[in-house]
């Protein structure tokens, strides 16, 4: 029998011009769904998309003709401001999401009494709210389509076919001095995956999401105090997006997969 593969799925990503982003829908290229790049950036959208294309997928997947002719790939970007409700209706006129991954996030390190009003604005809509979005949007698009193709209803068939997966943060759980507003905005992703895990996954949606620790990436690249992290991880080191796309793949293709939050932090939850 043949591994799971994503063979046939269309899988937007929020955040897919930076790294984690990047790094999991090549990786899911390479799995055999066609990816749907979604940004702020045109300009970056198409370099991603390029990238992209290059990606051939792994050949082993393909055995039978009827598995050649859904292998057919159709990449695309979308112009989406996660922040934007109306982007994100936009978004689902043009295509039909099997798996959403949300993705996009900022960062913010300062002591909560300083943090200005606009910047913890920015971060709880760019970080918590857009997934809310995401989630209300394209998990509506997801379970019409589950209805359709069950008994009118969709309940009770969990047969996990579309899935929803939310990039959280180890500091959701293990928050430090300074990361107050990003960790709430975290958490509240942990809360909103958990809900809808029972809210869609009565329809075969399933909902789930990774706490990367310390990776390397546009975002940790110019922290001051890098080797003072490091040494305190057991394994010694940053994790590399590739391995964050691992997660994603496993949470995509496994269908029993629902409300798994998924810690890949290099062991940094254990000290
Ligand atoms: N790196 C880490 O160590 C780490 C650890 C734990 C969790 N995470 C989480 O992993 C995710 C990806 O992080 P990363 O390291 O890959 O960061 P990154 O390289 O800075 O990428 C962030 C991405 O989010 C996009 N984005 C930001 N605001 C947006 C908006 N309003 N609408 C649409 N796209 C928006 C950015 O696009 P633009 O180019 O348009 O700004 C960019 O593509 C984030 O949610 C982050 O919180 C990262």
């Amino acid at each position: 029998m043949l591994p799971p593969s994503l063979v046939g799925k269309t899988a937007a990503i929020t955040g897919a011009t930076g790294s984690i982003g990047f790094a999991i829908a090549t990786r899911f290229a390479r799995e055999g769904a066609s990816v749907v790049l979604a940004g702020r950036s045109v300009q970056k959208l198409q370099n991603t998309l390029k990238q992209t294309q290059d990606t051939k997928p792994w050949q082993w997947q393909t055995t039978t003709v009827q598995q050649q002719q859904q292998q057919q790939q159709n990449h695309a970007i979308v112009e989406l401001d996660t922040r934007k409700l109306s982007d994100w209706k936009g978004l689902v006129e043009k295509h039909e999401i099997d798996i959403l991954v949300n993705c996009a996030g900022i960062s913010q390190h300062s002591l909560l009494v300083r943090a200005a009003e606009a910047d913890v604005d920015e971060l709880i809509d760019t970080n918590l709210r857009s997934a809310i979005w995401g989630c209300k949007v394209v998990g509506k698009q997801m379970i019409s389509r589950s209805r359709r193709a069950t008994d009118g209803k969709g309940k009770g068939k969990g047969e996990g076919g579309c899935c929803i997966i939310n990039v959280s943060s180890l500091l959701a759980q293990r928050a430090v001095v300074g990361s107050a507003v990003y960790s709430a905005s975290k958490a509240g992703l942990l809360g909103l995956t958990t809900a809808l895990s029972q809210e869609f996954g009565h329809y075969g949606v399933r909902v789930n999401a990774i706490l990367p620790g310390y990776i390397e990436s546009g975002m940790t690249s110019d922290l001051p105090d890098r080797d003072e992290i490091m040494a305190k991880i057991p394994l010694k080191r940053f994790g590399e997006p590739d391995e964050v796309a691992d997660a994603a793949a496993f949470l995509a293709k496994n269908t029993y997969a629902n409300n798994c939050i998924l810690t890949l932090d290099g062991g940094s939850s254990a000290v």
